[in-house]
C-alpha cells in the first residue's frame, strides 16, 4: 500500500480517520480553508506526484459548501500529477433528482456527476446509491458498495421474532430483498405516495405482518416522514415491534418531529453522514463503515476483486 495516499475533505473528518486507522496509513497533510468571502482555499502540504489517490468526501449536509470543497480539492489534486484519483464518496447528495419527473425540472445526479469528472475523478467509489442507475451517469468505473453486510451483521444479533423486512417504497424492494434473504425473513411493501418534500403518505401496505418484528430498510432517512408513515401502516396491521435500518441518516428539516411521535423502537443508520452533535432522534444506534470502505479501497489500490465484499 505504499502507492497509496489518502486525503480528506471537511465532510466527514471521522469517518475519513477511522478508514485511515483500518489502512493503518496516515490522512495526507491538506490546508483546507476559507477566504473572508467564503471562497474554499486549499494546499495539499505533501508531494503526491506518481500516487494513487483516494479522496474521501460524502456530499453530506451542507451539501453545496460540501460539494465545492470537493470540487476544489480534486483539481488541487489532479494538478499535482497523481497516478490514478479515486474519489470515494460515502453519500451521494442531489441523487434523488435522477430524472425528469416534471417539465423544465434539472437531471441535478447527472450534473453533480458531470462536474466530478470535469474537475478531475478518474474513479468512484460510491455506497448505496439512492438509484443505482447513477452509476451509468458516469462514463469512468464506478464501484458500488452496499452497508447490508454490516446492518445485517447488526440485525442478525437482535435474534428478531417473526422477522418481516419491509421495504417502505417501490425504490427500495431490491435492497429489502437483499436484507429478507440475508435475515431469513419475509417480505413487506409499502406502496408510498409523496405529496411534498415533506408531506408523505402510506396507502397500502403489500404483505403479512401480524405478530412479527418488522424491519423497515432505507437508503437515507431526510425528514423521516417516510419511516414514520410506513410505521403507522405496520403498527395498524398488527406488527410486534418497527425497527428501521438506513444507510445515510442525513435527518433534516421536520426528522425530530416525525421520528419522535412515530412507533420505531430503533433507529439503525451507518456513520456515511457526519453530524457535530449527535442527531436529536430517539433510540439511535451508528454502526460504521470504515472497514468495509477500507477494504474496499485495499482491493481497488491492489487491483482485486471489489464485488466479492457484497457476499
Ligand atoms: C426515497 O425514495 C428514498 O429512498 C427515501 O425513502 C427518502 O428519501 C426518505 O426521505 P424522508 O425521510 O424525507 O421521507
Amino acid at each position: 500500500m505504499n502507492n497509496c495516499v489518502l486525503v480528506s475533505g471537511n465532510a466527514n473528518l471521522s469517518l475519513a480517520k477511522k478508514i485511515a486507522d483500518y489502512l493503518n496509513k496516515p490522512l495526507a497533510t491538506i490546508n483546507i480553508s476559507r477566504f473572508f468571502d467564503g471562497e474554499v482555499s486549499v494546499q495539499i502540504e505533501e508531494n503526491i506526484r506518481g500516487k494513487d489517490i483516494f479522496f474521501i468526501q460524502p456530499t453530506s449536509p451542507p451539501v453545496n459548501e460540501n460539494l465545492m470543497e470537493l470540487l476544489v480539492i480534486l483539481d488541487a489534486i489532479r494538478r499535482a500529477s497523481p497516478k490514478r484519483l479515486t474519489v470515494v464518496i460515502p453519500y451521494y447528495g442531489y441523487a434523488r433528482q435522477d430524472r425528469k419527473d416534471r417539465p423544465r425540472v434539472p437531471i441535478t445526479a447527472k450534473l453533480v456527476a458531470n462536474l466530478l469528472v470535469a474537475a478531475g475523478a478518474q474513479r468512484i467509489l460510491a455506497m448505496d446509491l439512492h438509484a443505482p442507475q447513477i452509476q451509468g451517469f458516469f462514463d469512468i468505473p464506478v464501484d458500488h458498495l452496499f452497508a447490508a453486510p454490516v446492518l445485517t451483521n447488526y440485525l442478525k444479533q437482535k435474534k428478531l421474532n417473526n422477522p418481516v423486512v419491509v421495504s417502505p417504497d417501490v425504490g427500495s424492494v431490491k435492497t429489502a430483498r437483499a436484507f429478507a434473504k440475508r435475515l431469513n425473513a419475509t417480505l413487506a411493501i409499502v406502496d408510498k405516495r409523496r405529496d411534498g418534500p415533506a408531506s408523505v403518505e402510506a396507502v397500502h401496505l403489500i404483505g403479512a405482518v401480524k405478530g412479527c418484528d418488522a424491519v423497515i430498510v432505507d437508503d437515507m432517512i431526510s425528514t423521516g416522514g417516510t419511516l414514520a408513515e410506513a410505521a403507522k401502516a405496520l403498527k395498524e396491521h398488527g406488527a410486534s415491534l418497527v425497527i428501521a435500518a438506513c444507510t445515510h441518516g442525513v435527518f433534516s428539516g421536520p426528522s425530530f418531529d416525525h421520528l419522535t411521535q412515530s412507533q420505531i423502537s430503533e433507529i439503525i443508520v451507518t456513520d456515511t453522514v457526519f453530524h457535530q452533535s449527535p442527531p436529536a432522534v430517539p433510540s439511535l444506534t451508528v454502526l460504521s463503515v470504515s472497514e468495509l470502505l477500507g477494504e474496499a479501497i485495499k482491493r481497488i489500490h491492489l487491483e482485486t476483486s471489489v464485488s466479492s465484499l457484497f457476499l
